[in-house]
């Protein structure tokens, strides 16, 4: 679809160009968005017929949390960072929207993508709905069932206002028709986060990082939390505490700490139980890179993340989730993912069970296979651009 350039700001941006392309404004904010984004950038950017604009909300801005990110995965550099930083899920949501709204205005995108379920995807969503610019999501349809987490919330609200939503799952078509949204917008096209993992686990694998931190290959566990309903409750926090004692008399156990698991735990008073475990390294948040390279050598993943459900499946390692549900339930029905809540003693006995017997690798869920960004991009150059709904 090619469109006429006559706006000042899309002068500007199309300096080079005598007509004007399809300009799509890619909104990211976080560290999990960006994994989700590169390859749509990449996609994107093959299509003369695609002005591919990305735009960095700066929800997560450190190096580690952010910068290394672009590195590791080849992202163009943001054309725009909000820088808005951190703050409470309101208010990092309403000054996302403030600020998205005038540069939405002055850029005049023909489509928004957003991806995930994170405060700017919503942000970008609501922005987005209310100047009438048309918007996909991606990684559409997924649920909990739980409202009391603010993806939920974000992830229900941004689909029922996307005029294409992308699904990595067919439960969350499923999920979608229960909702009432149209088949005609719901595209099932697999799962961008798997085509980056594709794409980068051979050059992760030769990091060896099982050697870089001298733990014996194939015989560690790595840990993860990061989600408010875990880390911000005390008592939730010294269950954990008691689950890393137990599992590292068993197994070296590696835990990259994200900045609000680290400020809750020097909060509460766990930092000097967790650094006395003789077999625990608390380590600072890796790169994607490493990071994947170090899932890719582990015997076991224990997690409340969404997207490491998914990267145990790919990668074959199992992996025990340490939440009462999840919104990615093939993971789970193809038999690399366990839901074990939080109570140490049920945690401790599903981590029995997994390393007890050889977790069942099933057949990987269709379309997982490294083209769901390219899937994306077709629908959207082949689709008449739908208007927003009146
Ligand atoms: C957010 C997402 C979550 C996602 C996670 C990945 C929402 C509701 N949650 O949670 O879905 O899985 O990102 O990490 O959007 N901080 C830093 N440096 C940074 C970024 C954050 O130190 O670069 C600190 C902030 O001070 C903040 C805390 O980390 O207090 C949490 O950051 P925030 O963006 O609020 O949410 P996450 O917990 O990372």
């Amino acid at each position: 679809m090619i469109l006429a350039d006559d706006t000042p700001g899309a002068r500007n941006h199309q300096a080079k160009r005598s007509w004007r392309a399809l300009r799509i404004v890619n909104v990211v904010g976080t560290r999990p968005n960006l994994v989700k984004i590169a390859p749509l950038m990449a996609e994107m950017r093959k299509f003369p017929e695609i002005d591919a604009v990305l735009v960095h909300t700066g929800q997560h801005y450190d190096e580690n949390m952010s910068r290394v990110f672009f590195r590791d995965l080849g992202i163009p550099e943001p054309h725009h960072n909000l820088e808005i930083g951190s703050g409470s899920g309101t208010w990092q949501t309403a000054r996302v929207m403030l600020v998205l709204e005038s540069l939405l205005r002055e850029l005049k995108p023909d489509l928004v993508v957003v991806v995930g379920d994170v405060n700017s995807t919503l942000a970008g969503a609501l922005v987005s709905s209310r100047l009438r610019v048309p918007l996909a999501h991606v990684e559409a349809g997924l649920r909990s069932f739980d409202r009391t987490m603010p993806e939920e919330i974000n992830r229900i609200l941004t689909d029922a206002i996307a005029d294409y939503l992308f699904t990595t799952e067919k439960s969350a078509n499923d999920n979608l028709r229960r909702e009432g949204i149209a088949d005609a917008k719901v595209f099932f096209v697999g799962n961008v986060m798997v085509d980056t993992l594709l794409l980068h686990q051979d050059r992760a694998r030769k990091l060896d990082m099982a050697a870089r931190f001298k733990l014996p290959d194939k015989s560690y566990a790595v840990l993860t939390l990061h989600r408010p309903s875990n880390v911000d409750r005390p008592e939730v926090m010294e269950g954990f505490c008691e689950i890393m004692e137990r599992v590292q008399e068993q197994l070296p156990l590696i835990f990259p700490v994200h900045p609000r698991t680290r400020a809750r735990l020097t909060e509460h008073g766990l930092l000097p139980r967790l650094q006395g475990m003789k077999k625990l390294k608390l380590v600072e948040p890796l790169g994607y890179l490493e990071f994947l390279g170090l899932m890719a050598q582990a015997q076991l993943l224990l997690t409340d993340s969404g997207g490491i459900q998914e990267e145990a499946t790919i990668l074959g390692v199992p992996c025990v989730t340490l939440r009462e549900n999840t919104e990615r339930p093939v993971t789970v029905e193809l038999g690399m993912n366990r839901i074990a809540g939080t109570r140490p003693s049920r945690v401790l006995q599903v981590v029995r069970e997994v390393l007890g017997k050889k977790m069942k690798n099933g057949v990987l869920p269709e379309f997982w296979d490294g083209k769901a960004a390219a899937r994306i991009v077709n629908v959207l150059l082949n689709q008449k651009t739908p208007q927003p709904e009146a």
